[in-house]
């Protein structure tokens, strides 16, 4: 009953006034996160509650599209609503919420930087101030039908060539896909459109679009080239260009696709009980040109505290809970959310749930960031208006490039 009384205020910003009013001395708490479909946060939120008398905290699932999530918290936010006390913000957004004044510094050693890996470290500061702690991370991953490439003694592709090899030679006369990844026009398109343009060579670098506008013109084009050139060849299907991370991965786990870039998490989903290739799938490093890297997008979300609160200790009580080495870990090996702890690497229970996480290191060794910026929403949606137009040739690629590197010139970027 107490639950479901929270669950509802949590979704109705209207009625807060009424929710925060109950007279019970409860302390209510409310952390909003993408949907967990491993079921490991609801319970760890459970655990919370049991052992904490006077405190409920409820989780409140968000849509997973982090389009979705953040359009809904900018809402919250910029109508000061207190309903949520803790935000899950993805990497790319601390920047706009820290300057937004949305949420708050934490208290000085708060954050146990040390015990944290170095990449989501980096996201959770804005002008050398610490707001939210990091709870897991992500990078590129290209998963791989391991029991067909290996009937067919092809090596796993290091580059697109290969890639396009393997699509003709194991995909096509199955009418398979050969791969499929996220090209909706959403913010997983800035995600795999960049991880293109690294594996040419090329970057949409704030200096370099200020420096040398036109090489950063040619890069970009060549990238939505490179991939008109995919389409052209059957080795992606246009198809991807309405695809998010679960339409891509569902064509792979349903056994219709090669390969599949997509987030570590994916991994769980494609050895669940649902799957079609349970036991069949490897993972590996993004391909890239021949003589070129391939590097990972690095995404992940951090957890910060609501400049709304109207409980901000409790609040931070749990804050420091639902990312602790024990919550990860549970998460790891539940949902297979990389951990951003350093120490659950070495947790022997996390490895032997996760063998894979090994295979993670390598393809960790290659990330880079997307644009950091408080004007972020601005420089992605430049970026995936423009790519998309162009992949779905409503505009050439040249012109797309030009559009892009024109309106990025308006913001200094990183
Ligand atoms: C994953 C990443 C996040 C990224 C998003 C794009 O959730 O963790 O950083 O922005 O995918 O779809």
């Amino acid at each position: 009953m107490k639950r479901g009384i929270v669950a509802a205020c949590a979704v109705a910003a209207a009625l807060v006034a009424g929710c925060t009013a109950q007279d019970d001395g409860e302390v209510r708490i409310v952390f909003a996160a993408g949907n967990d479909p491993s079921g490991a946060t609801a319970a760890l939120v459970e655990e919370y509650n049991a052992s904490h008398e006077g405190v409920t905290v409820s989780f409140q699932p968000m849509p997973v599209n982090t389009d979705t999530q953040h359009d809904a918290y900018v809402t919250y936010l910029s109508a000061r609503d207190a309903t949520i006390d803790l935000y899950s913000l993805d990497v790319i957004w601390t920047a706009e919420f820290a300057r937004a004044g949305w949420i708050v510094p934490l208290p000085p050693g708060f954050l146990a930087a040390d015990d944290f890996l170095d990449g989501p470290l980096g996201s959770v500061t804005y002008e050398g101030t610490v707001y939210a702690v990091p709870w897991f991370t992500d990078a590129g991953v290209l998963y791989y039908r391991r029991d067909l490439l290996e009937e067919a003694g092809v090596p796993v592709p290091e580059t697109w060539d290969e890639i396009r090899e393997a699509y003709e030679k194991i995909a096509a006369p199955r009418d398979m896909e050969g791969f499929v990844w996220q090209g909706a026009r959403y913010e997983g398109l800035i995600c795999d459109f960049l991880e293109f343009l690294w594996g040419l060579g090329g970057s949409i670098d704030g200096a370099v679009v200020a420096a040398d506008p036109a090489l950063a013109e040619r890069e970009i084009a060549q990238a939505i080239e490179l991939v008109l050139g995919f389409f052209d060849d059957g080795v992606s299907p246009e198809s991807v260009l309405t695809y998010k991370e679960e339409g891509s991965l569902r064509l792979f786990t349903e056994s219709h696709a090669l390969f599949l870039r997509n987030w570590p998490y994916a991994w769980s989903m494609a050895e669940g009980e649902e799957s079609k290739v349970k036991g069949l799938v490897g993972i590996a490093p993004l391909p890239h040109a021949a003589g070129e890297t391939g590097y990972s997008t690095i995404g992940g979300w951090n957890v910060a505290l609501s400049s709304h609160s109207t409980h901000p200790d409790e609040a931070l009580e749990f804050l420091a809970f639902i990312t602790s080495e024990r919550a990860l870990k549970l998460r790891a090996i539940e949902g297979a959310y990389l951990p951003t702890r350093k120490s659950t690497y070495e947790d022997p229970e996390v490895l032997a749930a996760n063998p894979h996480f090994e295979s993670f290191f390598e393809v960790f060794r290659y990330t880079r960031n997307r644009p950091r910026s408080p004007h972020y929403p601005q420089i992605s949606d430049i970026i995936q208006v423009n790519v998309h137009e162009a992949l779905s040739r409503q505009k050439s690629p040249e012109e797309a490039a030009s559009a892009i590197v024109e309106d990025l010139a308006e913001f200094s970027f990183e």
